[in-house]
């Protein structure tokens, strides 16, 4: 059955928008014996914390098949292939090694490696409340951009610190397992700290293309009513403009800044090493959410459920159909999403990359992966189109692979794994984005 979408030709990206996939160390490298523990090695070990009972030991296996993982990239036509650097791994002895062989890899198929610095593997025993850990980090930064630096322009800092304070240190759904609440904001502010000082470290080894990958969606209130409205308000800054506003004002957004920890200089010191400029600004978008005040009740947001006592509540965004994971599908999001971050941030804003944007669905039958992707790749068209500087689109994920709190039920990839016997095998949409990929390449 042709969908709507299929009926039109893809409208024409400019000459270098870099086509990519994304994937993460943890959901995909397994060959846990091989490196130091992490919070979520902990964190798994614990009983009912993932939902199947799985851990990320083996995950793809990604580890020992990297070549093959290699050859699929490059067969696919992308130009850059976004991964993360374990930071427990590059602790334990010959961890380095591992990105050193990938990342020649990778220059060999000619596919761009766009490292991520952190992407929630905590080595165990390191705490993001203690300050401490952001210079920690800063230090682990320095040993791999030294390492990996002739070889990898571009890189990542930080994924998505805004769902790893929330699920991790707030929730608790997600390792080290905290449920702080508001209690968690120090999280936040030492991750920031972190990226900045990250970010001075790169350039301190001669990087010069640094960017975040910060996860954000369009927030609509449930009503036009006034306490649903400044409940979404809330909202908005709890998960948008509390990552993004740092980064690219250096400011946190009104009443935010007084919550958190201050450095001896003060706060204004700490944000003046947030907001070290950036090249671009990483986003991962996969939809909007609907806010309305609090309901006293608790309520289910996308398998988590959040406690009664925030100040706001999550309502279903109806009428739109929903991936497997129960997530809408909303791609004009996406354009909201980046004409409204244009608007608000303005001069201030780098070029912007999507750095994940994918969906979940558990069938062979791809077809609903196709038209979710279909739909977002033409929704930032039109962001395009609206002014908006975006120089890159990365799928989330090459490879189905281990999704966390959800263990593997969540299929993501491009790439099915089965994981019993760890073959791969390309999906419709793996085909699908390989003729986009190698479409958008030619000229006119
Ligand atoms: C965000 C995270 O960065 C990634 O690790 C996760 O698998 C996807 N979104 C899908 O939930």
């Amino acid at each position: 059955m042709a969908t709507e979408s299929d009926a039109h030709a893809m409208p024409r990206f400019p000459e270098g928008f870099l086509w990519g996939v994304s994937t993460s160390a943890h959901q995909i490298e397994g060959a846990a014996d091989l490196r130091g523990p992490s919070v979520w090695d902990e964190f798994t070990a614990g009983p009912g914390r993932v939902k199947d009972g799985s851990t990320a030991a083996v995950a793809c296996d990604h580890y020992h098949r990297y070549r093959e993982d290699v050859a699929l990239l490059a067969d696919l036509g992308v130009g850059g292939y976004r991964f993360s650097v374990s930071w427990p791994r590059v602790d334990s002895p010959g961890g380095l090694g591992f990105y050193d062989r990938l990342v020649d890899e990778l220059c060999a198929a000619g596919v761009r490696p766009v490292p991520t610095l952190f992407h929630w593997d905590l080595p165990a025993g390191l705490d993001w409340r203690q300050r401490d850990t952001a210079s920690r980090f800063a230090e682990y930064v320095s040993r791999v951009a030294d390492r990996l630096g002739d070889r990898v322009g571009k890189w990542i800092t930080l994924n998505e610190p805004a769902e790893h304070t929330l699920l991790g240190h707030a929730l608790g759904v997600h390792a080290p397992g905290e449920r702080l609440l508001f209690d968690a904001l120090p999280v936040a502010h030492h991750q920031l700290l972190a990226h900045g000082l990250a970010v001075r470290a790169l350039r301190a080894s001669g990087a010069a293309d640094v960017g975040i990958a910060n996860s954000h969606g369009p927030t609509w209130p449930a009503s036009e009513g006034a306490a649903d409205r400044e409940a979404a308000e809330f909202y908005d800054v709890l998960l948008n403009r509390m990552f993004a506003d740092p980064v690219l004002t250096g400011r946190y957004p009104e009443g935010v800044g007084e919550l958190m920890p201050g450095s001896a200089g003060g706060i204004d010191a700490d944000l003046e090493v947030i907001a070290e400029p950036l090249d671009w600004y990483g986003v991962n978008y996969y939809a909007p959410t609907r806010v309305g005040a609090p309901q006293g009740a608790r309520i289910d947001f996308g398998g988590v459920t959040l406690p009664a006592e925030l100040p706001f509540s999550v309502v279903p965004v109806e009428g739109r159909p929903l991936t497997d994971f129960g997530w809408p599908v909303v791609p004009e999001g996406l354009t909201e999403l980046l004409t409204g971050f244009r608007d608000r941030y303005g001069d201030r804003l780098p070029p912007i990359v999507i750095t994940e944007n994918g969906c979940s669905y558990d069938g062979l039958d791809d077809r609903d992966r196709i038209a979710y992707l279909d739909g977002h790749v033409r929704a930032l068209h039109r962001a395009l189109e609206a002014g908006v500087d975006v120089r890159g689109y990365f799928v989330w994920s090459l490879l189905d692979n281990f999704e966390w709190a959800e263990g593997y039920a969540r299929r993501f990839g491009l790439v099915h794994v089965d994981f019993t016997t760890l073959e791969r095998t390309p999906k419709a949409s793996y085909g699908w984005y390989r003729d986009l990929v190698r479409g958008a390449g030619r000229t006119p």
